[in-house]
C-alpha cells in the first residue's frame, strides 16, 4: 500500500530531507585522496546525531555503517573500511540516508576523487541529468512509467547500461516503502502519480552493460563487467501543487524544459 503524505507529514519530510542534505554537503566537503571510506561513515554518523537524528543504514537488516561507499566497479551498498583508501581518479558514489523526527529521507551523489578522466566524469554528469530528466515527470497525473522512461532513453542515449536489478522506492516512515521506482520502464504504464507520494529516485547508471553481481560480504553490488557506475538519489514529493520537490535538496528549483 502507498501512503501518501498530508501537509503536515510533508512539512516533516521536508526537515528531515534538509538535514541529510546538509550532512552530504559536508562529506562532499571532505573527499581527499588518501582518506578512507571508514573515516567518511563516522564523520557521517557524528553529524547526524549531532543533530539528534538517527543514521538509518546502520543495522538496516544487519546493515554495519550509516553511508554506502561504492567505488569505481561497485554500484551501491559498498562498506566502509579503513582498508578502502581513496585515491585521485577514483569514482566514488556516497549513499546516505537519516530519520529526523520518525521521517526518513535517502540520498546519493556520485564524485571523482581528485581529478577524474573525461570518460567518467561524462557517465557522474549524465547520471544526474537522467535524475532530472525522471524527476520533471513526477507531477500529479503522470505514471511511475514516465519517469523510469525518461531516466532510460536519456542515459541509453549515451550507449550507458540503466541498472534493472535495483530500484528506487516509496519512502516515509519506512526507508523502503511502496511502489517501486525502476529506472526504466514505458510511458503512461505503471502506479499513477498522486500529490503526498513521496519517492526515493536513484538511477544507477553504468559505462557498460547492466547486469550486476553481489560480492562476498553479502552486500556490495559490482557491475559484472567491471565497469565503473554512478549513483544520483534525491527523496522526493509530489507536492500539495501536485508538482515534483526535491526534499533533500532544498531550495532547488526545477526548470521547464524544452522538448
Ligand atoms: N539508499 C539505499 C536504498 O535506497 C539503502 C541502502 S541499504 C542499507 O535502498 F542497507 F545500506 F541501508
Ligand atoms: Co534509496
Amino acid at each position: 500500500m502507498i501512503y501518501l503524505k498530508n501537509a503536515q507529514q510533508l512539512a516533516l519530510m521536508r526537515k528531515s530531507g534538509a538535514l541529510l542534505y546538509e550532512v552530504l554537503c559536508r562529506l562532499r566537503e571532505a573527499i581527499k585522496p588518501g582518506m578512507s571510506t571508514a573515516e567518511l561513515d563516522v564523520y557521517a554518523e557524528q553529524l547526524i546525531r549531532k543533530h539528534k537524528a538517527i543514521p538509518s543504514f546502520l543495522d538496516y537488516q544487519g546493515y554495519p555503517a550509516t553511508i554506502c561507499a561504492s567505488v569505481n566497479d561497485e554500484v551501491v551498498h559498498g562498506i566502509p573500511s579503513d582498508k578502502t583508501i581513496l585515491k585521485e581518479g577514483d569514482v566514488l558514489s556516497i549513499d546516505c540516508g537519516l530519520i529526523l523526527d520518525g521521517w526518513q529521507s535517502d540520498s546519493a551523489f556520485t564524485v571523482g576523487v581528485g581529478a577524474i578522466s573525461e570518460e567518467n566524469r561524462k557517465l557522474i554528469e549524465v547520471t544526474e541529468e537522467s535524475f532530472y530528466k525522471g524527476v520533471r515527470k513526477a507531477v500529479n497525473g503522470n505514471h511511475l512509467g514516465d519517469i523510469g522512461s525518461a531516466i532510460q532513453t536519456y542515459a541509453e542515449s549515451f550507449g550507458y547500461g540503466v541498472i534493472r536489478d535495483l530500484t528506487g522506492h516509496g519512502i516515509g516512515r519506512a526507508m523502503h516503502e511502496e511502489p517501486s521506482v525502476p529506472n526504466f520502464g514505458k510511458p503512461g504504464h505503471g502506479t499513477r502519480l498522486r500529490p503526498g507520494m513521496t519517492l526515493a529516485v536513484e538511477p544507477m547508471i553504468a559505462m557498460g552493460d547492466y547486469h550486476v553481481a553481489e560480492l562476498e560480504d553479502g552486500w556490495t553490488i559490482v557491475t559484472e563487467d567491471g565497469s565503473v557506475c554512478s549513483h544520483y538519489e534525491h527523496t522526493i514529493a509530489i507536492n500539495e501543487h501536485g508538482l515534483p520537490e526535491l526534499l533533500t535538496y532544498p531550495g532547488f528549483a526545477l526548470t521547464e524544459e524544452a522538448e
